[in-house]
């Protein structure tokens, strides 16, 4: 069984849905979920499935983004994760946190990446005048929202869409593109996914 961190900061409806697929022959169990926001809402939802968690505050740390990371490098390898998946996890991670995970960690960023990394992503596909825009879960490389690309799905832009609208109809994609690519993963392929909305 492979153990699974996902790391939150908000919500976390990717986290539930994450954590939920893993059951049955699924080759992994969530075994942890850690937020650097004490107050995040996801924190409880983790705690009604029956999941350990903990929270950082990186407020604290203030500029020392190092000295953050080794207390979350801390709570994260107690646990002994194979996989560590980021799920709307809104903190900028160092090269030497990437390295420390590296192979091992993936997120998911709402855009059709390379476009749109960063933030903001869906107004910015509607201010491009784009006709879709979607998802996409990859590997954590030390550059942000980069590296290899494991899957992602299409969703079309409306022509009444607002940044809100549009994030929410990609955020119901992103519940089945996440689970579906994070199975393939822990089951060692790493063969990109391309999901068609329906
Ligand atoms: C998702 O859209 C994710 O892609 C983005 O933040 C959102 C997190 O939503 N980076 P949730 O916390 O999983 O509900």
């Amino acid at each position: 069984m492979k153990r699974v961190a996902i790391l939150i900061s908000g919500g976390g409806s990717n986290m539930v849905r994450l954590a939920e697929s893993m059951s049955g022959d699924h080759p992994a169990r969530p075994v942890l979920v850690g937020s650097n926001d004490p107050a995040a809402a996801g924190l409880g939802k983790a705690r009604d499935l029956g999941i350990a968690t903990f929270a950082v505050d990186h407020r604290p740390f203030g500029g020392d983004r190092a000295a953050f990371e080794a207390e979350l490098i801390r709570n994260l390898d107690a646990a002994e994760p194979d996989i560590i998946a980021l799920a709307g996890f809104m903190r900028i991670l160092t090269p030497g946190f990437v390295r420390h995970y590296e192979g091992r960690m993936l997120n998911i960023h709402p855009s059709l990446l390379p476009k749109y990394p960063g933030l903001n992503t869906h107004a910015r596909a509607i201010e491009a005048g784009d006709m879709e825009a979607g998802a996409t879960v990859h590997e954590v490389i030390a550059d942000l929202d980069a590296g290899p690309i494991l899957g992602q799905v299409r969703v079309p832009v409306l022509p009444d869409d607002t940044p809100d609208r549009l994030a929410g109809r990609v955020l119901v994609q992103e519940h089945r593109l996440y689970p579906a690519v994070l199975r393939r993963f822990a089951e060692g392929c790493r063969a990109r996914l391309d999901l068609a909305c329906h």
